[in-house]
């Protein structure tokens, strides 16, 4: 049984503890906003927050994350009032197919937490997120304007 708090709410999960956290959060808490990419922790598709650090949660047990806080993409907005980072990409219309896309926002929003003003290298070396649609510059746009909101 795993002790495990999603966007606030808490859950008492009986899954095998080696279950990844990716399946857990989709089908136990029923959170489907979170993607299956890779498997591997290469993509970033199943990017969530644990304790406000971004992991790669296909590739984590649910053990792990016991007794943790866990944010998913469902988390972020406040209400009807969207994150800054999905405000930015509203307004960069950054999603094409929009599968990695909440990856992808859940790495930038840790990135800005780290670095609130981060530089272009800074991107390079922190959001290593796979797009297969190709969206990277429009992601570059965004999370500069997201930085200066
Ligand atoms: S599905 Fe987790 S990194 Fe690709
Ligand atoms: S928007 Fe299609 S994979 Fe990124």
């Amino acid at each position: 049984m795993a002790k495990l708090t999603v966007n606030g709410r808490a859950h008492d999960i009986d899954v095998d503890p080696d279950t990844p956290l990716l399946w857990v959060i989709r089908e136990q808490v029923g959170l489907t906003g979170t993607k299956y990419g890779c498997g591997v922790a290469q993509c970033g598709a199943c990017t969530v927050h644990i304790d406000g650090d971004a992991v790669r949660s296909c590739s984590l047990p649910v053990s792990a994350a016991d007794g943790r806080q866990i944010t998913t993409i469902e988390g972020i907005a406040q209400g009807n009032v969207l994150h800054k980072v999905q405000a930015a990409w509203v307004a960069h219309d950054v999603p094409q197919c929009g599968y990695c896309q909440t990856g992808m926002i859940m790495a930038v929003v840790a990135l800005l937490k780290e670095k609130p003003k981060p530089t272009d290298a800074d991107i390079d070396q922190a959001i290593t997120n796979i797009c297969r649609c190709g969206t990277f510059q429009q992601v570059r746009e965004a999370i500069h304007m997201a930085a200066s909101a």
